[in-house]
């Protein structure tokens, strides 16, 4: 099992501008939490507990003022600075001493996951120990992303990098499983017109060896875009409508921490002890009183 994770949070995020001159992107609200919780849940989710997370070195200390060492959360979180955004196989190039030769699972920290058996898929993959897996995605807008080629037979043959002409409607979602050699391969890449590493060709060098999975996320799951000013409020109101039909959280990392039995109850209850005045808080603290969820947890736990 997959027991390392990376976040990348570093970037510009310039579209987002004036919003993220001084907060970084990833810490911004998404509804009830900062951005960086969805991502994070994600991994651990997958069953990953050493977590690296990359920012840019003014935006450090804010994320390790939030999560800390992970320690509250059953986490090894580690941080890493990247001065410029170099394109995303960089993460594995910063990362690999981190990484120590295993396979990880990479997110980018502005991207939100939601959907149904998604835990179950996440800890299928995380089982991979040699190749890498991606996640396609069908978008309205595939111009924007990387897009796959499929062969008659439905397998996937290609991938380009923001094409004028899309040759399908299924994208590369930004979550990855890459095995131990992908900081070996990050590390030959060079960069592409835009002055960055793509994160395609780093796939593409699995596909041509043969030893590429595409996961495909099917209608049932949601994955959000945050970059721009109109879909950040579009994923606030997502997460603000189901959180309010279900009564559940999503992306509430002590949440998953407690289910996934790496905290206990009386955690939970400290935590909602000590800000009695969120409601974010307080649903931790009914949730440590919830049998249902206690009865749920791993027997190991
Ligand atoms: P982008 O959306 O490509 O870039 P950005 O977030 O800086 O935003 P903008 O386009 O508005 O300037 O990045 C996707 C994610 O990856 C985002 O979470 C930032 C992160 N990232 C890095 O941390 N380092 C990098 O080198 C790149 C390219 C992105």
């Amino acid at each position: 099992m997959t027991r390392r994770g990376i976040i990348l949070a570093g970037g510009a995020g310039t579209r987002l501008h004036p919003l993220t001159l001084a907060v970084s992107k990833q810490l911004l609200p998404v509804y009830d939490k900062p951005m960086i919780y969805y991502p994070l849940s994600v991994l651990m989710l997958a069953g990953a507990r050493k977590i690296l997370i990359i920012t840019t070195p003014e935006d450090r200390p804010a994320f390790q003022r939030l999560l800390g060492d992970g320690a509250g959360l059953g986490l090894e979180l580690s941080y890493i600075e990247q001065f410029k955004p170099n394109g995303l196989p960089e993460a594995y190039v910063l990362g690999e001493d981190f990484l120590a030769g295993e396979p990880s699972l990479m997110v980018l920290g502005d991207n939100i996951f939601f959907g149904h058996l998604f835990a179950q898929t996440l800890q299928k993959v995380a089982r991979q120990k040699r190749g890498a897996t991606v996640f396609g995605y069908q978008v309205s807008d595939p111009e924007r992303y990387g897009v796959m080629e499929f062969d008659a037979a439905g397998r996937v043959v290609g991938i380009a990098e923001k094409p004028k002409k899309p040759k399908s409607h299924i994208v590369v979602t930004g979550l990855y499983v890459f095995d131990g050699r992908a900081s070996e391969f990050a590390r030959t890449l060079k960069p592409s017109a835009r002055g960055e590493t793509e994160i395609t060709h780093l796939i593409q060098r699995y596909l041509d060896a043969g030893e590429l999975e595409v996961e495909r996320m099917g209608r049932g799951l949601a994955w959000l875009d945050t970059g721009t000013h109109d879909s950040m409020v579009q994923a606030s109101e997502f997460v603000r409508a189901i959180e309010a039909r279900q009564g559940l959280k999503i992306g509430c990392v002590e949440e998953v921490a407690y289910r996934m039995g790496y905290i206990e109850a009386a955690e939970l209850r400290e935590l909602a002890a000590a800000r009695p005045n969120s409601p974010y808080y307080r649903y931790l603290g009914d949730l440590a009183d919830d049998p249902e969820a206690a009865a749920a947890r791993p027997a190991s736990a």
